[in-house]
């Protein structure tokens, strides 16, 4: 077996061999600036594009409605802040999400609530979901965004997104998702769905770190985040990250071929490691049974510190999450586990495993093991889980 199992696909992914094949020449041989008209320069372009083809491929987007940014992060700003500041010319000031977004919309919503904007956090169900009638009803005329994500990043939870891209059509309101999570995992087509704007990010799907994308629809409003350059179409300005937008592309392409099957797959290990893990007593599952990413399994283990059996699985060679990659070492319980109803002392008792192909069966039974053994072991020493015993 491996030294290291690693089990924190949805923090990060290792490169695949053939995406950092297909980058490396882009720093040396391809190394030319794309906006320049010489033939390093236009051989640098066409790597570009064909990376956007790739993009637009496998989302069933136009090439032309695919545009790179430097992250996730920077996707999800862009669109909640470009598609605000055109909805302010029209008077538009109220913006909808849930309560269970990733920090790069809800952090950018705080924002912009500080710069004059209403916006309106949404509940969600006991296991993450959005009601689309929600949405309906919480639109104004005031309202220019719904920004609803496409899959979570802590619990699986694959929302009703095509119900909620139909509402925001019927009444003239632009649709994004946070798809970071989804992209490379689900299939996706962004016509169907009824979606307006898209972000991703290539480091959840095999590819590089600090490259992303964001799919703007034609014809939607949104106003230039980046500002300098004629780059990315004079919507996104910077130099293009050559090697990262031609690894994103790649490793998009790489994902996405065979996706249904893969994700069926996938999804017989996660569904292996619940139904295993939930034999531990005082155990929950979080998310949806059934609407969730192939390869999320996240469950509560009652009397115990999440972050104690993070560092036993760490000491038994396995990496995982305890919540989002982007707030452990805060000791706040997860904003999504509270959303969904955990009190706090069994949200902190939480341990999130994120699956890849990679991961082997021998590998899934030695987790398993391993977790059983070691949350006996905590709840051994735990006076909290004393309690829970004796009030039982
Ligand atoms: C749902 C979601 N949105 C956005 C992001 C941010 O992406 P990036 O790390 O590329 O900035 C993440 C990263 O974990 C995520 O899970």
């Amino acid at each position: 077996m491996k030294q290291t199992i690693y089990m924190d696909n949805a923090a990060t992914t290792p490169v695949k061999a053939e995406v950092l094949k297909e980058m490396l020449p882009m720093f040396k041989d391809n190394f030319g600036n794309p906006s320049t008209i010489y033939k390093t320069g236009k051989d640098a372009r066409e790597k570009v594009e064909t990376a956007r083809g790739q993009v637009a491929n496998a989302l069933g987007a136009e090439k032309s409605e695919i545009f790179f940014t430097s992250c996730g992060t920077e996707s999800d700003n862009w669109a909640i802040k470009g598609v605000a500041l055109e909805g302010l010319k029209n008077g538009k000031n109220h913006i909808i999400t849930s309560k269970i977004e990733h920090h790069a919309v809800l952090h950018t919503t705080e924002f912009l609530e500080k710069h004059g904007f209403e916006v309106t956090y949404l509940n969600v169900d006991k296991n993450g979901l959005v009601n689309p009638e929600d949405v309906k009803n919480a639109i104004t005329d005031k309202t220019c965004l719904v920004s609803i994500m496409y899959a979570n990043n802590e619990i699986g939870t694959v929302q009703p997104v095509k119900e909620i891209g139909k509402i925001c059509h019927e009444k003239h309101v632009v649709f994004h998702t946070d798809a970071v999570q989804a992209v490379g995992h689900i299939p996706i087509n962004i016509k169907d769905q009824n979606i307006d704007l898209l972000s991703l990010s290539a480091h959840k799907f095999s590819g590089p770190k600090g490259t992303g994308a964001l799919f703007i629809k034609k014809g939607i409003k949104i106003a230039n985040f980046m500002h300098g350059g004629a780059q990315e179409s004079k919507k996104r300005a910077g130099t293009e990250n050559t090697a990262g937008i031609v690894g994103l592309g790649k490793a998009i392409e790489f994902a996405c071929t065979d996706i249904e099957s893969k994700s069926v797959e996938l999804a017989k290990k996660r569904d292996k490691l619940i139904h295993e893990l939930l034999k531990i007593s005082h155990s929950r599952l979080n998310g949806d049974p059934i609407k969730r990413l192939p390869g999320n399994v996240n469950i509560s283990f009652e009397g115990i510190e999440g972050e104690s059996l993070l560092l036993f699985l760490d000491m038994a060679g396995i990496c995982a999450s305890s919540g989002s990659a982007c707030t452990s070492g805060s000791l706040d319980p997860s904003h999504v586990l509270l959303a969904i109803g955990l009190p706090h002392e069994i949200a902190h008792g939480s341990l999130r495993l994120s699956l890849s192909e990679e991961n082997t069966d021998e590998e899934i039974d030695y987790v398993i093991d391993q977790v059983k053994k070691i949350v006996e072991r905590l709840r051994s020493m735990s006076p909290l889980w004393e309690k829970i015993i004796k009030k039982n």
